[in-house]
């Protein structure tokens, strides 16, 4: 139900989230806009982790002008905001964090939005990738969303604090458009199905842990699913990429 709902809106906009740090946010965020902007749709990435957002650094891109910089323009129109994007060579076009974590707090929620707003329409996918908390700014993005990712590992610290923020998000009235993603699923350590039915949780997908290339893919700048595209990792995250561009999203 929900994919065919998703499937009727153009210009979609699926924020990246997660209540815990390192679980591979930034990972899925900038693998499955690669995957989409491979494929031929216009796709882009807001970094909204504002202080230590480093999706640049995942792309090997520029993060000298960002989101903190821009601000700074007092106008937020939309070719201001595409003066600032940096194009990767996929296509992807990149709105970075900044290098200064100490102008993170002249961001506002106003201002992710007006940069949001300002830009959407121009892309089929505007991925966002969020810093690990439930604060005001967070919370504006991930309503204006029409998919949020929420990704987990299989600990139990990262998984009582999802269900925890789950459940506010339920709260908040944002559930209907969350769906959770395991990340580092690994077998041999605890099936997924265990960890469903333990938690009770769904996973929409399931992405394997894949140690030895995804911090190589990282250290080398270069999207996993380009860099290694044949390891299981690549290619979990371009088939759920794929299904995301094709509107049928909720099948693992
Ligand atoms: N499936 C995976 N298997 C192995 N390593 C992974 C996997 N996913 C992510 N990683 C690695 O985990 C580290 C953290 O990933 P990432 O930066 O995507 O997390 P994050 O949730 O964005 O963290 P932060 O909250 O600090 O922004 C990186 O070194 C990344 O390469
Ligand atoms: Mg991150």
């Amino acid at each position: 139900m929900k994919g065919i709902l998703f499937e009727m809106k153009k210009n979609k906009i699926i924020t990246v989230f997660g209540s815990k740090g390192g679980v591979g946010k930034t990972t899925v965020a900038v693998n499955l806009a690669t995957v989409l902007s491979l494929a031929g749709y216009r796709t882009a990435l807001l970094d909204f982790d504002l202080q230590f957002g480093d999706a640049s650094v995942y792309l090997d891109l520029d993060s000298k002008q960002g989101i903190c910089e821009l601000v700074q323009e007092g106008t937020l129109s939309k070719d201001m905001i595409q003066s600032y994007m940096m194009t990767h060579k996929t296509g992807l076009s990149l709105l970075s964090a900044s290098e200064r974590p100490e102008y993170a707090e002249i961001v506002q929620s106003k201002h992710g939005e007006e940069i949001i707003n300002g830009i959407y329409t121009e892309y089929d996918f505007t991925f966002i990738d969020l810093s690990p908390q439930m604060n005001e700014f967070n919370l504006s993005a991930l309503e204006k969303s029409d998919l949020i990712l929420y990704i987990v590992n299989p600990d139990i610290s990262t998984l009582r604090s999802a269900k925890k923020t789950l459940e506010l998000m339920k709260a908040l009235k944002l559930a209907h458009k969350v769906e959770v993603v395991l990340n580092r699923e690994d077998d041999n350590i605890i099936k997924a199905k265990e960890i469903e039915s333990l938690m009770k949780l769904k996973f929409i997908y399931k992405i394997p842990i894949e140690s030895k290339y995804a911090v190589a893919s990282l250290n080398q700048g270069i999207p996993i699913v380009i860099n290694a595209r044949k390891c299981k990792m690549a290619k979990r995250l371009t088939e759920f990429g794929m299904k995301i561009g094709d509107g049928n999203y909720g099948v693992t």
